[in-house]
C-alpha cells in the first residue's frame, strides 16, 4: 500500500510523514531528499543538474547517503534547499528520480512525503493527502526549527511556492483524489491521527 503526503514547505509534511509510517509500520520515503541530494551533488561537482541525477546513488534511510557520503545535515543548508527547487523544476532531473521512487516503491507498504508523488509518482496510491497550512504558519513552524527569523523564511519560501506550483514540469497541486488536511489550527497528534485512520479505511 502507498500513502502518498504531497503539500508546500513547511506544512509539516516531514514530521507527520514520518509519524504516520511508524504508526502503520510502513517504510517512510522522503522524495524531497533526493531532489536535495542532487542540486548538492551539482553543486559540488559544478555540473549540470540533468548529468548529476542519473549517476548519483542517493540512499535513503535513518540517514541521507551520496554516493556512500552521509550528507543529512549538508542537504538541508539554506544554499541547497535553494537549488533544490531549481533542480526540481528540470524535466530530466525528475524522470530520473521520479522512476528511481517507483522503483523503490514497487514492493511493500510506503508512507511517500513529497510534491508530485499523488499526482505523478504514485497516481494509483490508496491513500492520498495533501497537507497544507497558512504561508504565516509555515515560515512560523519553519523558523523555529531553524532558529532564524520568520520574516525572512517567509520571504524565502513566498519565492520557492511559486517556483514549486508556478513550473510547467509536475507543479504541486493536489491529486483530484486526495484528501486535503489544514494543519494551521490543527494540532500535530491530530494531523497524526486523522491522515492514520484514513490509511486504515483504505486498506
Ligand atoms: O520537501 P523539500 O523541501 O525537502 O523539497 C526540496 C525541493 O524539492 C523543493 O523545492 C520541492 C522539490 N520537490 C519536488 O519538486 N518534488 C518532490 N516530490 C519533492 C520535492
Amino acid at each position: 500500500m502507498i500513502v502518498a503526503i504531497d503539500g508546500p514547505a513547511g506544512a509539516g509534511k516531514s514530521t507527520v510523514a514520518r509519524a504516520v509510517a511508524g504508526r502503520l509500520g510502513f517504510t517512510y520515503l522522503d522524495s524531497g531528499a533526493m531532489y536535495r541530494a542532487v542540486a548538492l551533488a551539482a553543486l559540488r561537482a559544478g555540473a549540470p543538474p540533468e548529468e548529476v541525477a542519473p549517476r548519483v546513488r542517493i540512499a535513503l534511510g535513518e540517514r541521507v547517503l551520496l554516493d556512500g557520503e552521509d550528507v543529512t545535515a549538508a542537504i538541508r543548508a539554506a544554499e541547497v534547499s535553494d537549488l533544490a527547487s531549481v533542480v526540481a523544476a528540470r524535466p530530466r532531473v525528475r524522470a530520473a528520480l521520479v522512476d528511481e521512487q517507483r522503483r523503490l516503491m514497487a514492493d511493500g507498504d510506503w508512507v511517500a512525503e513529497g510534491r508530485d508523488i499523488g499526482t505523478v509518482v504514485a497516481p494509483d496510491a490508496e491513500c492520498k493527502v495533501f497537507l497544507t497550512a497558512s504561508p504565516e504558519a509555515r515560515a512560523r513552524r519553519r523558523a523555529a526549527q531553524l532558529g532564524v527569523d520568520p520574516a525572512i523564511v517567509l520571504a524565502e519560501q513566498v519565492i520557492r511556492d511559486e517556483r514549486d506550483a508556478g513550473r510547467a514540469a509536475s507543479p504541486l497541486r493536489a491529486a483530484p483524489d486526495a484528501v486535503t488536511v489544514e494543519t494551521t489550527q490543527l494540532g500535530f497528534d491530530a494531523v497524526v491521527d486523522r491522515i492514520v485512520a484514513l490509511a486504515q479505511s483504505r486498506r
